[in-house]
């Protein structure tokens, strides 16, 4: 009786913790400029590339990690692991057209963000993830 109760909330505990990370992956991007206009009843067009970075914080990060080396808190469960933007190696290898495709369509256990992120907001993120390049430190 009791283990089937410990049973339980062990799958509720992943259940939950599979939950956050679709909720923090897949909830629609706010930034502050989007709220006041928002709030202000207009429609943002165009987004400051600066939101790249929080786009990337808000999306990318929990699996391509902090500085976009491939080590964010759940990689180590990924299979191939996720991408190291900081290997010029491979961004070189990489035009933007092949980034907007990943992003866009996702691949491997990474899902595909055609529908969360706008199309400004995917440029950004590219924007973004270049400049982690190991050669720009
Ligand atoms: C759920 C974890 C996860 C999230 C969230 C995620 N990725 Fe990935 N990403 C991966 C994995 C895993 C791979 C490797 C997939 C493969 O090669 O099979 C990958 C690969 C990539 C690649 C391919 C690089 C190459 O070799 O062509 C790009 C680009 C990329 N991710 C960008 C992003 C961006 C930008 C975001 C945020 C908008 C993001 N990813 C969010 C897991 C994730």
């Amino acid at each position: 009786m009791k283990r089937k109760a410990r049973a339980k909330l062990g799958m509720a505990l992943v259940v939950l913790a599979w939950l956050t990370v679709a909720f923090i992956a897949f909830s629609p991007v706010r930034s502050t400029t989007a709220q006041e206009q928002e709030r202000d009843g207009t429609i943002s067009t165009l987004i400051p590339s600066e939101d790249g970075e929080k786009i990337y914080q808000q999306k990318c990060q929990i699996c391509h990690g902090i500085e976009g080396k491939g080590d964010g808190p759940v990689a180590s469960a990924l299979k191939p692991p996720p991408a190291d933007f900081t290997s010029s190696q491979l961004m070189d290898s990489l035009t933007n057209e092949d980034l907007l495709e990943t992003i866009s369509k996702g691949r491997g256990s990474m899902p595909g963000f055609a529908g969360v992120l706008k199309p400004e907001e995917t440029a950004a993120v590219i924007e973004y993830i270049r400049s982690l390049d190991d050669r720009e430190e």
